[in-house]
């Protein structure tokens, strides 16, 4: 009797490796900054505001794996991502070449503190982010969520160029037509700082925190603990140095197991 020869065993995968999503589509903003959106998987649940790990196969044994934050909402059904090139970035070197039906990987879970459960209830939410740091913000004014908790919302971009402020503007742009948000758009504030080119207001959004510029110019009072949460996006010397703001004006640092005033998460390269 002749016998079949039974498959080879497959590699086992553990069932927490990461999932191999493909890619939609693929903006370039500038030679720094790109955005794309990939598939979502139908068990794949996250919070506004959270990051995941992201990644390429490679050639070593282990997949080459980033955190990202997730610009989409978690109501949207892909994925959305705002990276960085950097151009001997192990990751981003690679990943600012993908093209539509290009494959990455997607991790399994997603965590974070620029939550709404990381922070107590308030009138006025404040998201402060430099460059790709707008990443996670894009997915908070996405979320009905926010205003539902808020009665405003100011969302502050800072960046080297005034080209690298385009994916925030077209996001704020695209609210009003947004099925879920735009009924919240005039509630949305966006302020934007440019520091190395000519722009209406050349400055770091530090400075315009420490000399009281923002509050004039949006006729708003200083932060305040007892009405005002901020979120904090951006490199780690921006956080830092918007954290010692915050704490200057009274607010504490939340977390999601201690709720309170303000939470900070630096924004991903590499
Ligand atoms: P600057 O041009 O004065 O360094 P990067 O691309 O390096 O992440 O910077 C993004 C933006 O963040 C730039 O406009 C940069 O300003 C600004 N920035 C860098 N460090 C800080 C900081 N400590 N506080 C506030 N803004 C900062």
């Amino acid at each position: 009797m002749n016998q079949v020869a039974p498959p080879p065993a497959e590699k086992a995968k553990s069932p927490n490796a990461p999932t191999e999503e493909t890619v939609l589509s693929v903006r370039h903003y500038t030679d720094r900054m790109f955005a794309f959106r990939i598939t979502r998987p139908g068990a794949f649940r996250f919070r506004s505001g959270e990051f995941v790990m992201i990644g390429l196969e490679d050639t070593s044994a282990k997949p080459l794996l980033r955190a990202y934050s997730i610009a989409s909402p978690s109501w949207d059904e892909e994925l959305e991502f705002f990276s960085i090139k950097v151009a001997d970035g192990p990751l981003t070197s690679r990943l600012q070449l993908i093209q539509p039906g290009d494959k990455v990987l997607l991790g399994r879970k997603s965590t974070g503190t620029l939550v709404h459960d990381a922070l107590t209830p308030g009138k006025r939410l404040y998201l402060l982010s430099t460059g790709t740091g707008i990443a996670p913000f894009a997915s908070i004014i996405r979320d009905p969520d926010t205003y539902e908790r808020f009665d405003q919302v100011i969302l502050t971009h800072t960046c080297r160029q005034v080209g690298e402020l385009r994916y925030g503007q077209e996001c704020v742009a695209a609210l009003a037509e947004d099925p879920l948000c735009g009924e919240f758009a005039g509630r949305l504030v966006h302020y934007t700082t440019v520091t190395r080119e000519p722009w209406a207001n050349q400055k770091r959004i530090t400075t315009c925190l420490e000399d009281g510029q923002i509050y004039r110019d949006l006729g708003v009072e200083p932060l305040n603990p007892a009405c005002d949460r901020v979120m904090v996006c951006g490199s780690l010397d921006m956080i830092s140095d918007v954290k010692t703001i915050c704490e200057k004006a009274g607010l504490r640092e939340g977390s999601n197991a201690h709720p309170s005033e303000f939470v900070i998460e630096k924004a991903f390269v590499g």
